[in-house]
This record gives C-alpha cells, structure tokens and sequence, in this order.
C-alpha cells in the first residue's frame, strides 16, 4: 500500500466532509439545527404525549433520519411529513420509508422547514436550539388556519410558556391569540 495516496485520499475525504458540514450546518441560507437525533424512547414518548390519533397528520420539521415519521405512523398515523436539507438524511430516511412499505403515508420534502405548509401538520414535532423556536413562533401563529399541537425536545419556545411539560419535552398548542 502506498501511504502517500491513503494519506492524500484521506485528506481529500476530511476536507469533503467539513465543506459538506459547513454548508449545509452553517453556510446555507436556510441553515437550521444540526443534525442530533432524539432517542428512540423519547421519540414515542413524545408523540403519545401529542394524544396521537388515527387521522392525526405529524410534521416533523428537521426529520433527519425519518425516525419521527416512521414511529408516527407506526402509532397510527394517517400520513407523515418530513422537511429535510441534508442530502445524505434525505437519502437514508428516504430508504427506511421505503424498507417499513410506508411509502403511500410518509412523504419527505428535500426542502426547509421555513417553506413548510405547516397546515398539513395536526401535530408538529421539533428538535432545534431556542434561537430557532423563537423565529418559528411568529411564523407558525401568522400562517397556522387552525389548532395544532406543537412538542418540542429538549427546548422551549422562548416567547411562551409551554401548555404541558413532562421533563424535557415541551407541548404548546397554536396557534395564540
Ligand atoms: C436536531 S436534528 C433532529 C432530527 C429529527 N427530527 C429527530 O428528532 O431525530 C435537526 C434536523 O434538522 C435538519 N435541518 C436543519 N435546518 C433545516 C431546514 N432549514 N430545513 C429542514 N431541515 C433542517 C438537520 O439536517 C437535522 O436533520
């Protein structure tokens, strides 16, 4: 094995990831949270906290690896919908959907979750620093046209106080008056 080619691919390869990282977590225009999925455990917690029925359509704004939209539908769900910029959480949530037949009730937007119809969701699911719920809460009350339920890991809205809290999971239903 020649050393100087690993050595120079390696390189080439470190320096691929950090521009990927770069752009996508703090380059791009519509850069958000990165990437750090919620339990599993949690994941389900939370969604049964939501009161998740049968015709309930969730939104998971960030939905990296899909987890959310999956385990909804699992719980029942009629439909699923994921906003994702990461081209490779795209692909692997995309495959997973795919792999649980979920194909006809999951659908995953390779685009922001600024642009989002947030009227599809029934309930909206969100795992994102405080500076980001702080932007997302004018937004979601000027376009919400009817009440959701909103739960958020690990961070509060900074504007408002949470209807519901158990732990570290936060539930607000919006929009307010
Ligand atoms: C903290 S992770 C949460 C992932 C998933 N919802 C979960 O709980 O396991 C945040 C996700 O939001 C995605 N993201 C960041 N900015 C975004 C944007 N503007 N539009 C859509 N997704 C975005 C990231 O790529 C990442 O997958």
């Amino acid at each position: 094995m020649n050393w100087t080619i690993f050595f120079n691919i390696a390189l080439i390869f470190i320096l691929l990831s950090i521009v990927y990282y770069l752009y996508f977590a703090v380059l791009s225009p519509n850069a958000g949270p990165v990437y750090k999925p919620t339990p599993i455990k949690r994941v389900r917690e939370m969604l049964k906290f939501a009161c998740l029925e049968k015709n309930d359509q969730v939104v998971d704004l960030g939905s990296g690896d899909g987890r959310f939209l999956i385990e909804a539908v699992k719980m029942g769900a009629e439909k699923a919908i994921g906003y994702e910029i990461d081209p490779l959480l795209i692909w692997e949530s995309r495959q997973k959907v795919k792999k649980a037949s979920f194909e006809k009730r999951i659908t995953i937007y390779a685009q922001s979750f600024w642009k989002a119809d947030f009227n599809q969701a029934s309930i909206i699911v969100a795992y994102m620093f405080p500076k980001y719920l702080k932007k997302l809460y004018p937004l979601l009350n000027k376009k919400l046209k009817r009440k959701i339920t909103l739960v958020s890991y690990d961070y509060q809205i900074p504007q408002i106080k949470p209807d519901q809290k158990k732990g570290n999971i936060y539930l607000y239903r919006l929009p307010r008056n």
